[in-house]
C-alpha cells in the first residue's frame, strides 16, 4: 500500500509535520523529486528539526527512509545531515543509484544565471537544482551510482567540463581541478556507498509493507503545471512522485493534500492573493513565515479556493490537510478568494497564464483562539465555518486541520 502526501500550494504547507504525523503508520518513507531546495520542519517534544535530503520519516525509529531516483542529490549536503542526525540512521536510508547528483558547478550555475536574469529571476534558492535536473535531461548528468567506479566517473567529468568550457567561463564558474575532485568523490563514496542501491527494486521486493511518499515543493511549483517559469525543475505533482520512485499507478492507495488556511510563496512569480499591506504583515508574523532553507522572509495572501481546487485535481486527491489555521486567530475578517478576473470576465478555473488575473473574494467572520486545539468541537465557531467553506468549495475532505507546529496540536476528523 502507498500513500503520497503532497502540497497543493507554492511549498512550505506543513508537509513535514503531517509526515512526521503519520510516519508511525508506515514502514518506508520515500523522498522522489528536489532535491536540498526543500526544507521540511518537524517540531517533536519542542526541538525542531530542519530536513532538507532527507526524508521527513527520520524521526520514526522503525520506518526505512528511501531517497528515490527522481530526486536531485547534494553529496555534501546528505553527509552533513547524516551527521546531524547521527550516523545511526544509515542503518535505516537507502539512496537511488539512479538519482542524479548535484555538484558545485550546478550551484555556481544556479547563482550566475540568477545574477543574469536581474530583475526576472526566478528566486530560486540558488542549490544548483534546475541546471543538475537541466544536466539529467540533456542526457549529461552523472548519477550517485556512478560513484562506484571513481576513474571512470571522473573521465566522464573531465569530458563534460571539456565541453562546457566556453560557457562556463562565460558565466564565471570555476572548472575543478581533477585531483581534488577525485578526493571529494573518494569522500562522498566513502561516506555514502553502502547506502546506494537499486531502491526501485528494493520498493517492489517491499510493496506488501506500507508506503509513504513525501513530496517536495508543491503543486504550483511543478515544472508542467506550475505557474512557469517561476516554478521548480521537477515534476512535483503525484504522478511525479511515482516517476520519481518506480512505482506504478496502480499501486497508489491515497493522496493527502497539504494547504496552509492562508498562502504563502517565496521566490518570484504570480501571486494573485498576495496581500502587500497590513494583513499580509500580520501573517508573516504570526505564522513565522520565513524560509527554513534560505531565511527568506515569505510573500504572504489568503486562501486560494481556486488554485487549491485545481492542486486537488492534478494530484486526485482523496484528502486535505489545512495547516497553520491558528496563524489567523485574531482577524476581524478573513478573506477567501473563489474566483479570477481577467480582462473583466470572471473565470473560476486556474489559467495557464497568471499574470494578469485579479483575485474575487468573500470575506468571512474571523475567530479568536484556534491554537493548540486537538478537537473539532473545540474549535471556535467562526474557525469551523472557514474549514467547511474551504471544504465544500475544494470538494474534497479536510481530515486533518493543524493548529500548531508540535506533532499533537493536530485536530483529525473521522
Ligand atoms: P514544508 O516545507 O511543507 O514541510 O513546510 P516548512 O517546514 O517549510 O514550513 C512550515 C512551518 O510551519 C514550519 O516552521 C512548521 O514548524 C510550522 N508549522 C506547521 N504546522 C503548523 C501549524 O499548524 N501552526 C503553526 N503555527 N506552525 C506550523
Ligand atoms: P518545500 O519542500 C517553497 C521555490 C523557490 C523558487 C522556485 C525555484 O520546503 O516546500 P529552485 O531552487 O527549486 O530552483 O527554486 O521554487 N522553492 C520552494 N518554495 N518551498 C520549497 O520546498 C521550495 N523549493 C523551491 O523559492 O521560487
Ligand atoms: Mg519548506
Amino acid at each position: 500500500m502507498v500513500d503520497l502526501i503532497v502540497g497543493l500550494q507554492w511549498g512550505d504547507e506543513g508537509k513535514g509535520k503531517i509526515v512526521d504525523l503519520v510516519a508511525k503508520n508506515y514502514d518506508i518513507v520515500i523522498r522522489s523529486q528536489g532535491g536540498h531546495n526543500a526544507g521540511h520542519t518537524v517540531v517533536v517534544d519542542g526541538k525542531k528539526y530542519a530536513l532538507h535530503l532527507l526524508p521527513s520519516g527520520v524521526l520514526n525509529p522503525n520506518a526505512t527512509n528511501v531517497i528515490g531516483n527522481g530526486v536531485v542529490v547534494y553529496p555534501p549536503q546528505l553527509i552533513k545531515e547524516i551527521k546531524n542526525f547521527g550516523q545511526g540512521i544509515k542503518e535505516k536510508l537507502l539512496i537511488s543509484d539512479k538519482a542524479h547528483m548535484i555538484l558545485d558547478h550546478h550551484i555556481a550555475i544556479d547563482k550566475a544565471r540568477e545574477k543574469l536574469r536581474g530583475k526576472n529571476a526566478i528566486g530560486t534558492t540558488g542549490r544548483g537544482i534546475g541546471p543538475a535536473y537541466a544536466d539529467k535531461i540533456a542526457r549529461i548528468g552523472v548519477r550517485m551510482g556512478e560513484l562506484k567506479n571513481i576513474d571512470k566517473l571522473l573521465n566522464k567529468l573531465t569530458h563534460y567540463y571539456e565541453m562546457n568550457r566556453g560557457y562556463f567561463e562565460y558565466l564565471g564558474v570555476d572548472i575543478p581541478k581533477a585531483e581534488e575532485l577525485r578526493e571529494k568523490l573518494q569522500e562522498w563514496r566513502d561516506e555514502l556507498g553502502d547506502m546506494i542501491v537499486n531502491t526501485t527494486n528494493y520498493l517492489w521486493e517491499n510493496m506488501d509493507k506500507n508506503m509513504l511518499l513525501e513530496g517536495a515543493q508543491a503543486t504550483l511549483l511543478d515544472i508542467d503545471h506550475g505557474t512557469y517559469p517561476y516554478v521548480t525543475s521537477s515534476n512535483t505533482i503525484a504522478s511525479g512522485a511515482l516517476t520519481g520512485s518506480g512505482i506504478a499507478p496502480k499501486n497508489l492507495n491515497k493522496v493527502t493534500g497539504i494547504a496552509k488556511a492562508y498562502t504563502t510563496r517565496v521566490g518570484n512569480g504570480p501571486f494573485p492573493t498576495e496581500d502587500l499591506g497590513k494583513a499580509g504583515d500580520r501573517i508573516r508574523e504570526q505564522g513565522a513565515e520565513f524560509g527554513t532553507t534560505t531565511g527568506r522572509p515569505r510573500r504572504c495572501g489568503w486562501f486560494d479556493v481556486v488554485a487549491a481546487k485545481y492542486a486537488v485535481t492534478l494530484n486526485g486527491c482523496d484528502e486535505v490537510a489545512i495547516m497553520k489555521l491558528d496563524v489567523l486567530d485574531g482577524f476581524e475578517k478573513v478573506k477567501v478568494c473563489v474566483g479570477y478576473e481577467i480582462d473583466g470576465s470572471e473565470i473560476d478555473y486556474f489559467p495557464s497564464e497568471l499574470d494578469e488575473v485579479k483575485p474575487i473574494y468573500v470575506e468571512l467572520e474571523g475567530w479568536d483562539k484556534s491554537a493548540l486545539v486537538r478537537k473539532w468541537e473545540d474549535l471556535p465557531k467562526n474557525a469551523q465555518k472557514y474549514i467547511e467553506f474551504i471544504e465544500e468549495k475544494i470538494g474534497t475532505k479536510i481530515k486533518y486541520i493543524s493548529t500548531g507546529a508540535e506533532r499533537n496540536a493536530t485536530v483529525i476528523r473521522d
